[in-house]
């Protein structure tokens, strides 16, 4: 990448990179001051507008429209930073918090600022105690020195920043789940409409924005939005934090422009896939975003290359490398049992799919499959999620890729597994020997229509006593 100069991540290596001496010794707190004390809150969201940064968290909304859906009449705002970082194999938002806390910190400023938000409150993953750690020092410093409190810069301009720890729950990283559970209730995502903009946290609109959306702004101001602009690839913007990790020799965080490929990340900077192995496929952004097989490596991973492969989305941008000794049932039973643990339960396609799905893959790692389980599995996963409309977030479509996407790319793999993997003792029973050995109700004597019955025969029991209710 020539030219490309990294700026997230270009105090990392600096000695005290996370306190405020360094900080502003490196020009650090300089956007701020600027904004509040020479632009208007609307030029501020102008400028971010204009650079088309689009959020870091997932979704890749981009950020000044979503500042400017706020009601224009509205009293109070508030901000919720999310740093609830669960997304499996993505660690950026956490280097950047341990390592540079102060740009975070100068993002939120300036964030809150554009928005007219007042307070803002920092929604931290529980198991990031050192990140903790850290910010609460930071958010001190800035405050002594006069970046945060009252009256900043003498611009009349109050915040203060509220660090908020989780209780180890994914799905309080969805940004609705994050306002229940700040509001002290289970972390259950809300039915949107009403979006947070509107109506959010405590009942005010709210912004919710990723920890590296944020760390973005400050350079935003300081260098204009064409110069965001002028990285990247076309509708994709900007820097981006790239985790590698997996089956390569160097697991890393690396900034680079929007649009390298997987294959460029695997190579150049994870150091290859490790043990002289080859990659039989990658995880090109957290689990939830589906599956590159080796011969699609070469996808840039940016906003848009993704769909074409059928994967969801870049997601958060966290490749996980898998090495051509790995069976593929054994990602797809880490990944689905990771999403029938997560799931909330509010919505019954995600409650009892991710449920079933992860039994199913189960009893065929188990030795029980049949080849009908990958077809139903993969008409299943077809129909589940926010993109056909059955449930309130996005937790149901991230647990529906990963299976989608490994049943079409590696569906000889998984049939040629079956074949030669079975073992009588998984398999699965009629469902008349179940009923008979008393393990589940008579369903037809519930006057339950055949096809019910049969579609559960067929599904759910295993041999192993387990029964469909969770
Ligand atoms: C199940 C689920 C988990 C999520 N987890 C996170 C997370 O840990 N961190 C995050 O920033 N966004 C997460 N998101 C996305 C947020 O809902 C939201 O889009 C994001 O925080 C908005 O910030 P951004 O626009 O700056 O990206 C998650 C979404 C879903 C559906
Ligand atoms: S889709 Fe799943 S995780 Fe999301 S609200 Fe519904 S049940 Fe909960």
């Amino acid at each position: 990448m020539p030219n490309f100069e990294p700026v997230l991540s270009r105090n990392w290596s600096v000695a005290d990179s996370h306190t405020l001496k360094v900080y502003e010794s490196r020009g650090g707190y300089r956007s701020a001051r600027k904004a509040l004390t020479e632009l208007d809150p609307d030029k501020v969201v102008t400028i971010v507008k204009d650079s088309e940064l689009r959020g870091r968290g997932g979704a890749g909304f981009p950020c000044g429209m979503k500042w400017g859906f706020l009601p224009k009449d509205r009293k109070q705002t508030l901000m919720c930073i999310n740093a609830d970082e669960s997304e499996p194999a993505t660690f950026n938002n956490r280097i950047l918090m341990e390592k540079d806390p102060h740009q975070l910190i100068e993002g939120i400023v300036l964030g809150c600022f554009a928005t007219r938000a007042t307070t803002a409150y920092l929604y931290i993953r529980f198991e990031y105690i050192h990140a903790f750690r850290v910010l609460e020092a930071a958010i001190a410093e800035a405050r002594a020195a006069g970046h945060l409190g009252k009256n900043i810069y003498g611009s009349g301009f109050d915040l203060e920043i509220w660090v908020h720890r989780g209780a180890g729950a994914y799905i309080c990283g969805e940004e609705t789940g994050l306002i229940e559970s700040l509001e002290g209730k289970r972390g259950w995502p809300r039915i949107k409409p009403p979006f947070p903009a509107v109506d959010g946290a405590f009942h005010h609109p709210t912004v919710v924005n990723n920890v590296e959306t944020l760390c973005c702004v400050p350079h935003i101001i300081e260098r204009g939005a064409d110069w965001f602009k002028s990285i990247g690839t076309p509708k994709s913007y900007g820097p981006k934090l790239y985790c590698v990790s997996g089956h390569v020799n160097k697991q890393t965080c690396v900034e680079l422009p929007l649009g390298v490929t997987c294959r460029e990340l695997i190579d150049v900077h994870g150091g290859g896939v490790w043990k002289g192995r080859k990659a039989k496929a990658a995880v090109p952004g957290g689990i939830s975003m589906g599956l590159l097989s080796a011969s699609e490596l070469d996808t840039p991973l940016d906003f848009e290359s993704l769909r074409k492969p059928g994967c969801l989305g870049l997601g958060t941008a966290a490749v996980t490398v898998i090495d051509d000794h790995t069976p593929i049932i054994d990602y797809l039973y880490n990944t689905s049992r990771f999403f029938a643990h997560e799931s909330c339960g509010q919505c019954t396609p995600c409650r009892e799919g991710t449920g079933w799905m992860y039994k199913t893959i189960k009893r065929i790692k188990a030795g029980g499959g049949r080849i009908e389980d990958l077809d139903q599995m993969a008409t299943f996963a077809n129909n589940l999620g926010i993109m056909p409309g059955t449930t309130i977030c996005g937790l149901a479509d991230g647990a529906a890729w990963p299976v989608k996407n490994a049943i079409a790319k590696f569906r000889t793999e998984l049939e040629a597994y079956i074949r030669a993997n079975q073992n009588p003792a998984h398999a699965v029973k009629p469902i008349q020997t179940a009923i008979a050995q008393g393990r589940v109700v008579d369903l037809s004597a519930l006057a339950l229509s055949a096809g019910s019955v049969a579609a559960l025969s067929s599904n759910d029991l295993l041999s192993d006593g387990s029964s469909h209710a969770r």
